[in-house]
């Protein structure tokens, strides 16, 4: 048995959620309670006794065995994981190795020189001759002796040497203290002080440990209001966020990390009782912070803002980090609410809660949405007569911000906005923004070490079953032949490629899903719909059949006349590629990026037995299987929401009737394609691609 099996195997997983999420509370086989890494008021976080397992099916839709949530809840790294679970299961973890000891060895040696630091630093501000550095702390920043302990304030005297005597008697050498930091060397091999004659700030990692500090001038003299320790081994300015250790748990509680700029502002938050500020210290939010953050402790980050321009600025530059690095987790779907809140007059937070403390509860409680904010100082600066390209530069600045939610009525909500300020349709807006996104979205790598994400499963039926199986949908599972996700990639650009070089074949294709629907309304407007973007995977095919769909909307041009006006020059080449390359070399070169074995696929025809190989006919068949991969992907996500509506009481059970018949719905659909792939002949048995 594998370590972490042993643990598991040691630590159950209901007892160890329970620990953390005490509202967890048993419901059928399962355990259930409101998810902890988001905020929401019905719960959607099981916990699966059985399998050793949670997930959440609402936001996050994530889930994990118990190290993936000790990480996520605790903030772990899974070495940390491993370590702690590990004592708590009394099992012996293997020793490391000798580098990986002398490497922590020697990093926890820096960090116990810097926490020394700290409390000489502290200690000193005690000091008869730092009367007035306490006089400036208590009048001119108004912080309590309490503030002082709890952040353990200091102050460095106005020394060359005071804080490296200090150190060197405690027996540190003169290179490791300056290693943090706390220490200069000049050209002449001269060590001296960094840190002279300033308020001294503790910096924190999460866990509490100090591994650096932010140094305020006292002198109004200073060239440089603050220094901070140097970027180094222990202290990396990018992934901390100042005071976290001390807010996470009011994070977690209230769901809502309030990020500030500066030291100042949260300690004076914090005093005023705001447990739940952290500052980015001063730069524009990192990915790295974000992550800190969301979605392991609050589902919503309110941005406060200085009032000056670089605040704005910083603002800025802070969303797209924020949005690029949360829309990679959630597929697009921003499922974390950023908001943004501007202190009034021109005052920064500690200023303002230094003033008025109880209003800030109401500042932090009203923050404007991130996407009315974006929309009001993104379109402030256009002038009333502005171009359309001047106009669109704008959408296309904003609308990857304004629709990367979740949630759909904000969605088109955000779309009504902007429209409205740009004098642009809705859904001229939509195109664009559909467009914009998937450029971005990340594609996934695919190698066959990359097992394929779970909802493909591994029975998906492409290929015809036994015409008996067909005449009725049944709940048994599929034939075990196998398409799997690298060779629906690569039937992907097939089909874009046969539909670009000819944009009418997209009628025969939906003549012959509605043909299948047979009048069936609810088939029509559900599994048999016309091939849409969502039949497609792959971002940028998402995008051609967006263009696609347009093209065949409007009746001024020819389709492929304005295609080709339209189609943007980042998928230009793309487009090209697809455009002049016979279908089946398009496939292989993807085949190449996937080594997924499609020589079977494109080395025989349909149509055996005389019949007349027709490119209509093979983009009908492969269209088909596009399809049922979509509705195959889309069953299994509706199972797990049934499965999970089971487990809860009366009021889910309407919940689970609906998604039972949609369920029901999709397998008529399939049954119906499959019928009518093996009408275009397929032999199953060349079909085994695994
Ligand atoms: P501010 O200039 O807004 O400082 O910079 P502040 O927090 O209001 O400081 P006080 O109230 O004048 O004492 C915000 C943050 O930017 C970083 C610090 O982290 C600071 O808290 N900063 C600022 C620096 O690192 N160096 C500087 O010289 C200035
Ligand atoms: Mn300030």
């Amino acid at each position: 048995m594998s370590v972490t099996d042993e643990i598991k195997s040691r630590i159950d997983i209901v007892s160890y959620v329970q620990r953390h999420v005490p509202a967890l509370k048993k419901a059928g086989r399962n355990h259930k309670a409101c998810c902890p890494f988001h905020n929401e008021k019905t719960p959607s976080f099981v916990v699966n006794p059985e399998r050793q397992s949670w997930h959440c099916f609402g936001a996050c839709s994530e889930g994990g065995d118990l190290f993936t949530f000790a990480q996520k809840i605790h903030g772990w790294d899974f070495k940390e994981a491993l370590r702690e679970l590990a004592a708590e299961a009394g099992v012996q973890l293997q020793a490391q190795t000798p580098q990986q000891k002398s490497a922590s060895d020697r990093r926890d040696a820096l960090r116990s020189l810097v926490n020394s630091a700290a409390e000489f630093f502290h200690g000193r501000l005690q000091a008869g001759d730092a009367a007035s550095v306490r006089r400036y702390i208590h009048e001119a920043r108004g912080l309590s002796d309490e503030t002082i302990r709890v952040f353990q304030l200091g102050y460095a005297p106005e020394s060359w040497d005071w804080l490296l005597n200090s150190l060197r008697r405690l027996g540190y050498s003169d290179a490791d203290i300056v290693a943090v930091g706390l220490a200069v060397q000049n050209e002449n091999e001269r060590v001296y002080d960094r840190f002279r004659n300033r308020l001294m700030i503790p910096i924190r990692d999460e866990r509490g440990r100090a591994v650096g500090f932010g140094g305020r001038a006292l002198g109004a003299d200073e060239s440089a209001k603050y220094i901070n320790s140097p970027q180094s081994a222990l202290f990396d300015k990018s992934r901390l966020l100042f005071g976290l250790d001390m807010a996470k748990r009011a994070i977690r509680e209230s769901g809502t990390a309030v990020v500030v700029e500066g030291y100042m502002d949260v300690i004076q938050a914090h005093q005023a009782g705001y447990l739940n500020v952290v500052a980015q210290m001063g730069t524009a939010m990192t990915e790295k912070q974000v992550r800190l953050i969301a979605p392991r402790f609050a589902s919503r980050i309110v941005l406060a803002l200085d009032s000056d321009d670089a605040g704005q600025r910083a603002a800025r530059r802070s969303l797209d980090v924020a949005r690029q690095s949360l829309s990679q987790d959630f597929a697009g779907r921003l499922s974390v609410d950023l908001r943004i809140l501007q202190v009034p007059d021109g005052k920064d937070p500690d200023d303002f809660l230094r003033k008025s403390p109880a209003a800030w509860r109401s500042l932090v409680a009203d923050a404007q949405a991130v996407a009315d904010y974006v929309i009001d100082t993104e379109t402030a600066a256009l002038p009333g007569n502005a171009s359309v390209q001047e106009r669109e530069a704008v959408a296309l600045g904003l609308l990857p911000i304004l629709t990367a939610t979740e949630n759909n009525l904000y969605k088109q909500d955000n779309i009504q906005k902007l429209s409205r300020r740009l004098r642009f349709s809705e859904r001229d807006l939509m195109a664009l923004a559909r467009y914009k996104l998937s450029l971005e979205r990340p594609v996934q790598p695919q190698t066959p070490e990359d097992p394929p994400p779970e909802y493909w499963g591994d029975d998906y039926d492409a290929f015809p079953p036994e015409a008996s199986e067909l005449d009725e949908p049944s709940t048994s599972a599929a034939p075990a032949s196998g398409i799997n996700r690298g060779t629906i990639r690569a039937i992907e650009p097939y089909c874009m490629s046969l539909l670009l070089k000819n944009p009418n074949l997209l009628y025969l294709v939906n003549r012959e899903l509605r043909e299948l629907a047979g009048g069936d309304d609810e088939l029509l407007r559900g599994p048999l719909c016309a091939l849409g973007v969502d039949d497609f995977t792959q971002s940028q095919y998402r995008m051609l059949m967006s263009y696609l769909q347009d093209s065949m909307a409007q009746d001024d041009r020819e389709p492929l006349e304005y295609l080709e006006s339209v189609v943007s020059e980042d998928l230009q080449p793309e487009y090209e590629a697809l455009l002049v390359e016979a279908p089946e070399v398009v496939s292989q070169s993807i085949r190449r990026n996937f080594q997924v074995d499609l020589n079977d696929i494109f080395r025989r025809r349909p149509f055996q037995g005389g019949s007349r190989y027709s490119e209509r006919d093979e983009l009908i068949s492969r269209a088909l299987q596009l399809r049922l991969a979509r509705l195959e992907n889309e069953r299994i996500e509706m199972q797990y929401l049934q499965e999970e509506a089971q487990t809860g009481g009366d009021s889910d059970q309407q919940q689970s009737d609906q998604l039972n018949a949609k369920i029901m719905l999709s397998m008529r659909a399939k049954a119906r394609i499959n019928r009518a792939v093996s009408r275009v002949s397929l032999p199953r048995q060349q079909t085994s691609i695994s």
